[in-house]
């Protein structure tokens, strides 16, 4: 089982409030490695700054993640890793390739989160990235489909979904 699990590349979870989107963002930001690129797509309030609220909190940052209206992107520091927020929602499609945001990506010890990062097509030719749809299911229902690109991505969504799993038995 653990070996089929490993092999799929897409993984759909439901959280029923946002205490449930931190916890299992909390469990993606215990697992998640160094250099991981993570791409969070979905409309306006579906919860993309909640998840990298938990992500922070589970690297141990120093302050909480904010919805940046006024930054294209922040970094957080972390207690072994540093967690780079790009929120690219006022960003045109043509101005993506410009912003030398590439060098962050690459950056020992951080990960890097994007909200809106469609703009950023070179996102999505990366080898490795982890890229979540976040769907409004009614009330404070989500839900969340995650697909994995690349080994390493593959491997932490697969240890993430056995994690949340086993949690909600
Ligand atoms: N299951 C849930 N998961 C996450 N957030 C939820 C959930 N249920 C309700 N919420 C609420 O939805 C809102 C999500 O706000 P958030 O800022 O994370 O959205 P966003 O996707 O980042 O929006 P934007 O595109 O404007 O950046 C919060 O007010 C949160 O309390
Ligand atoms: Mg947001």
């Amino acid at each position: 089982m653990k070996e089929k699990i490993k092999a799929l590349n897409t993984f759909k979870f439901k959280t029923k409030s946002e205490a449930e989107t931190l916890r299992l963002a909390g469990m993606f930001g215990k697992k998640v490695g160094n250099g991981q690129t993570i791409s969070l797509k979905g409309t306006i309030g579906v919860g993309k700054t909640i998840f990298v609220k938990g992500l922070a909190k589970a690297l141990k940052c120093d302050r909480s993640p904010i919805s940046a209206s006024f930054s294209l992107m922040k970094i957080y520091e972390g207690a072994k890793l540093n967690l780079n927020h790009f929120d690219l929602f006022r960003l045109e499609d043509d101005e993506a390739p410009y912003l030398g945001m590439e060098e962050y990506m690459g950056e020992e010890e951080s990960i890097s989160v994007f909200e809106w990062g469609s703009p950023a097509s070179y996102l999505y030719d990366r080898d490795e990235l982890i890229d979540i749809d976040f769907d409004l299911s009614g009330g404070d229902n989500r839900t969340i489909i995650v697909s994995a690109k690349g080994a390493k991505s593959k491997d932490l969504a697969g240890k993430v979904y056995q994690l949340w799993r086993k949690k909600k038995k």
